[in-house]
């Protein structure tokens, strides 16, 4: 296994729309097996590929206090949402150190393709149903600070941008 580079906002590769996984292949098991672990390793609760730069449908996740009940969802659709939504504080591995409110729906049910390519229906509410929603729309190039006002953002922007460049020297 491999510990993977997380992408960082605002890089524009994280705006990319990824494509259906084509099969769930030894590729796509490896892959899978990486995101886990870089997940783990990185103390987050969901990773997109579109978050290491592969640009394919494929989200881990894990809500577990354990940490040891890891979900994989290949090529997931929402096949139906709550008609209530709400608020939530949310943080992402590609945007550290910042937590704001999303309102996103309290409950969905999503189709998807598990790690042994077995198609299944997995019905989230709370913060699974949260954390879903925020990984798919990585899948689709949108980072959760997108729903935030344009000043808000910018002001993301340019701290974010700041500590890369302290980073790098
Ligand atoms: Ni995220």
């Amino acid at each position: 296994m491999a510990l993977l580079p997380i992408l960082c906002y605002p890089d524009p590769k994280l705006h990319r729309v990824a494509k259906p996984v084509a099969a769930v292949d030894a590729r796509i098991k490896t892959l899978i097996a990486d995101m886990r672990e870089t997940m783990y390793e990185a103390k987050g609760i969901g990773l997109a590929a579109t978050q290491i730069d592969v640009h394919e449908r494929l989200i881990v996740i894990d809500v577990s206090e354990e940490r040891d009940q890891p979900i994989v969802l290949i090529n997931p659709e929402l096949s139906w949402t709550s008609a209530e939504k709400h608020l939530n504080e949310e943080g992402c591995l590609s945007v550290p150190g910042i937590y704001d409110g999303v309102e996103r729906f309290d409950a969905v049910h999503v189709r998807a393709l598990d790690g042994d390519g077995q198609s299944r229906v997995i019905e989230a509410d709370g913060l699974l149903a949260v954390c879903i929603q925020h990984e798919m729309d990585h899948l689709m190039g949108k980072v959760f600070v997108e729903y935030l006002s344009p000043l808000k953002r910018n002001r993301i922007k340019t701290k974010l941008l700041k500590a890369q460049r302290e980073d790098a020297r």
